[in-house]
């Protein structure tokens, strides 16, 4: 199993270009399955998902061909309408092939994702609003078999905001007879990228990026050229570690409008912060303040950058209170920082963290994607050697994380 060894204590300084977004381009490969002609993408990460997510749509019968960071989809030839176990279960955003399935060709099998490290994450939500759409969905040894002639618009209220469950439905309900209401969506910047991916294809879609969409159904879909947006995640990442290092970095091809909030809770700790189009400057001179947090859906604070934000208030000035409240059991990485000094004490879903002057390198476990990150952190700033191992739950979600962080100076190797 491959370890990543960073030898901590160096100011990130410089510039990198940021990826696609995952979040984004993982959604919008499976509205590939919802028309025969070409879908043409471009800025897809270099990730482990997006390899994992290829490799389920080809065994459906997409033909993908990919050249660099474009990726050239073609859904003419599907045959199989089929979500393996093996595949859901080493990635959860699998069960994104479900309403496109259901949609175009009325019948889907797709493995239920199981337990997850962070948190049951059930998929209810998604199947629910199948059902309200006139689909007829089985629970057969694990599979979620749904099957609809074709599926109605319907009015569908989420008792949970759900990123994906506003994703799987609004790609079912594209195709579908009539209009259909989604409530309380999503309104993350991942949801309203592949609602306009699938504008270009075709669709008739209105309120993406509020939490009331309203989705009027087409025959059909046609192919349509599509960059996928910035990963937020990945920058607020980048950001968090040049804060926490006292450094000093430029990230392109990103979007600040985007990280409104996570720049904000940046500002709060001490960071001087400019943006401009597709470019944030990042520059901290003192020890970092401790910022309180709260997770929520978008636009408040976002679960996926809550454990980096612990790593900077691990040696922070002063005391910090962190609550999540997307995801139960998501301080997985709490023991982990413990390892390297942190002072932290967990209470159902909140974290009071004390501020440290140091760290101090020792060994460690990733145990998640987000929670790999924030021990990648804390290894950059911990006095001596972190090894980090289990990293191949970075490489889901970080486009050559190792490659990037040494550009900004940071002396980190990967161990195979
Ligand atoms: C997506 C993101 C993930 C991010 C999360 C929250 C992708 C591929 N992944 O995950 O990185 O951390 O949003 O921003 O985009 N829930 C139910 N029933 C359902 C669906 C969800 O109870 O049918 C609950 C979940 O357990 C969780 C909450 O709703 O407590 C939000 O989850 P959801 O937004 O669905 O997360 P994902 O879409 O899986």
């Amino acid at each position: 199993m491959q370890k990543l060894a960073i030898q901590g204590g160096n100011p990130l300084h410089g510039e990198i270009f940021i990826s696609g977004a995952k979040n984004a381009a993982l959604p919008i490969m499976c509205a590939s399955l919802l028309s025969a002609d070409s879908l043409r993408l471009s800025n897809v990460p270099d990730l482990h998902d997006v390899a994992t997510m290829r490799k389920l749509l080809q065994q459906m019968g997409v033909v993908v061909d990919v050249q660099g960071d474009c990726m050239n989809m073609q859904g003419g030839n599907v045959t199989k309408l089929e979500a393996p176990y093996d595949m859901v279960k080493t990635m959860r955003a699998s069960v994104l092939v479900l309403g496109p399935l259901v949609a175009r060709f009325g019948e889907a099998m797709v493995s239920l994702p199981g337990g997850c490290a962070i948190g049951s994450r059930p998929v209810d939500l998604h199947i629910k609003g199948l059902q309200a759409m006139g689909a007829e969905i089985s629970i057969e040894h694990g599979y979620i078999h749904a099957k609809a002639k074709r599926l109605k618009g319907a009015r569908i209220f989420f008792d949970i905001v759900s990123v994906t469950g506003t994703e799987n439905l609004m790609m079912a309900a594209v195709l579908a007879e009539g209009v259909t209401v989604l409530e309380n969506a999503a309104r993350e910047p991942e949801v309203v990228d592949l609602a306009n991916c699938l504008i270009e294809m075709g669709a008739d879609i209105a309120g993406a990026g509020t939490d009331m969409i309203t989705i009027t159904g087409v025959d059909r879909l046609h192919g349509a050229e599509y960059s996928i947006l910035p990963d937020r995640i990945e920058s607020g990442t980048f950001l968090v570690a040049a804060a926490a290092t006292g450094g000093n970095i430029t990230l392109r091809n990103t979007s600040a409008n985007i990280l409104d909030n996570v720049l904000e809770k940046l500002q709060e700790a001490g960071a001087k912060i400019q943006t401009e189009a597709d470019t944030i400057h990042l520059e901290m001179r003192q020890r970092p303040n401790a910022v309180n947090l709260r997770t929520a859906p978008y636009p408040a604070f976002p679960t996926d950058m809550q454990a980096q934000f612990m790593a900077l208030n691990t040696i922070a000035q002063g005391s910090a209170m962190m609550v999540e409240t997307i995801f139960e059991n998501r301080f997985m990485h709490v023991q982990e920082l413990r390892r390297l000094g942190a002072q932290i004490d967990v209470e159902g879903n909140t974290a009071v963290v004390r501020g440290v002057a140091s760290l101090e390198g020792a060994m460690v476990m990733a145990t998640d994607l987000r929670a790999s990150a924030s021990l990648v952190i804390a290894g950059l700033v911990a006095q001596g050697e972190t090894v980090i191992d289990r990293i191949y739950h970075l490489d889901r979600g970080y486009a050559h994380i190792e490659t990037k962080l040494t550009a900004l100076g940071a002396n980190i190797r990967r161990l195979k």
